[in-house]
């Protein structure tokens, strides 16, 4: 047991049937439509090789992409494909997740098997509560079609998803309900590294908050510049934008249409209440890289412009390199441009290699921060890396996560019965 949850040591997986909830949720390359970036599946590997090696029926469950980022939505047998190289193993893969094929294939497994059912952000049910449109009590979520039909064929649930340990949901939270449950090898690890590091920040600290995904940096803002938990904030990418537009900067047609169509347009109100409160402490972009027909930086002065913005200035970047100098704590999630393309890649390289020089301790958690970290190298220098981003970022501020909450009700549960 590690912080009130059961761990691997405490179940003998033999001939049992094991639901594992994984994240390998990975950065797609969509010209090749291969995995442009395969960390949290490597991550993955100890404890599903451990069970398979205990004789699990290992039954795994997983998501690619969601609603907000739809383009990646997509079938995970290129994730199959990539764990049976990995493992040197075979990995089978169905194109189904709780329909009948699907659970025919798991009632066939044999000790030591591994089967990656299809992508469970296919199902309404498990997307409608990820982003809370449905409001489902823990046992509510035992209910749904997923867990209802496949917690019968199993005898244990583990998790190893702590990168989506901030989603209330049906295969991170209901299995729990049901089954004797236990975090993996990996969910252990990252949970008490950040714990850890929650506890006791040594300041100034630091967030780097970039990214195209900006609601949990806009709660997670609010809630550590209210408590003192961050000294500064360093915006870039869109979060950087929506503060521009804040601070009362047009920012011409093509930029403004994308905050517009992924839905940002609320979160200038947001910003501007939380720079009249807190002003001093957020960085904004003070310069901006356009594309065109190449990269070109212009000056705010210069806004609002004709070209898409791509990426955050040489000025901004020096001034936030000198804010990362000073830092005792820094945690980063999101980049500051699309970091694949060198005409967007600069500031994000020059911040993640300020971070991984700078003499405070760094974490970086997200897919896209860490898969951007290996791209320019800078990986092995940081602190901590944490396979979780919104994961990260909500226990960091405060939030309760409701995976970690499930994996504790089930060890009470199991215990209670054990001793029964
Ligand atoms: C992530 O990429 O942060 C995790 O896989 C969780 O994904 P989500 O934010 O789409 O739930």
């Amino acid at each position: 047991m590690e912080a009130g949850i059961l761990t691997l040591d405490d179940f003998d997986f033999h001939d049992k049937t094991v639901i594992l909830r994984v994240d390998i949720n990975s950065p797609i390359d969509h010209k090749t439509g291969r995995l442009a970036n395969d960390n949290r599946i490597r991550k993955s590997l100890p404890t599903i090789k451990e069970l398979s090696e205990a004789g699990a029926r290992v039954v795994m469950l997983a998501h690619q992409g969601d609603i907000e980022d739809y383009h990646n939505l997509i079938p995970l047998e290129i994730h199959a494909q990539r764990l049976a190289e990995l493992l040197g193993r075979p990995v089978a893969f169905i194109d189904d997740i709780v329909g009948p094929a699907a659970l025919q294939r798991v009632k066939e497994l044999r000790a030591g098997d591994l089967l990656l059912l299809n992508n469970v952000r296919y199902l309404t049910e498990e997307v409608s509560t990820f982003v809370q449109f449905v409001k489902l009590t823990p046992e509510q979520l035992a209910k749904t079609w997923l867990v209802r039909n496949l917690a019968p064929l199993a005898d244990y649930y583990v998790c190893e998803a702590f990168a989506a340990a901030h989603r209330y949901t049906p295969s991170l939270v209901g299995f729990a309900e049901v089954l004797p449950s236990a975090g993996g090898r990996l969910f252990i690890e990252e949970f008490g590294a950040l714990v850890r590091v929650k506890e006791n920040p040594k300041h100034p600290c630091v967030y780097v908050l970039g990214g195209a995904r900006i609601a949990d940096a806009f709660s997670m803002m609010e809630q550590v510049l209210s408590e003192g938990t961050a000294d500064y904030v360093l915006t870039s990418g869109l979060n950087g934008e929506v503060m521009l537009l804040a601070k009362g900067y047009a920012l011409g047609e093509p930029t403004e249409r994308i905050i517009h169509e992924k839905g940002l347009t609320p979160f200038v109100a947001r910003a501007q209440q939380l720079l009249q409160r807190y002003g001093d402490k957020i960085l904004y972009p003070i310069d901006v890289a356009i594309d065109d027909q190449g990269r070109k930086e212009i000056g705010l002065e210069d806004l609002p412009t004709e070209r898409l913005i791509v990426d955050i200035g040489q000025q901004t970047i020096a001034r936030y390199i000198t804010v990362i100098q000073q830092a005792a704590t820094i945690f980063v999630n999101g980049p500051a441009g699309i970091y694949e393309d060198p005409l967007s890649a600069v500031g994000t390289e020059k911040l993640w290699k300020a971070i991984a020089d700078a003499p405070g301790y760094s974490v970086i958690g997200g897919g896209d921060s860490v898969a951007a970290g290996a791209k320019f190298g800078v990986l092995e220098r940081m602190g901590y890396v944490c396979t979780s981003g919104g994961g990260m970022v909500r226990f960091l501020s405060g939030q309760e996560l409701p995976v970690v909450e499930a994996l504790r009700r089930a060890a009470q549960r199991y215990q209670k019965t054990d001793k029964e």
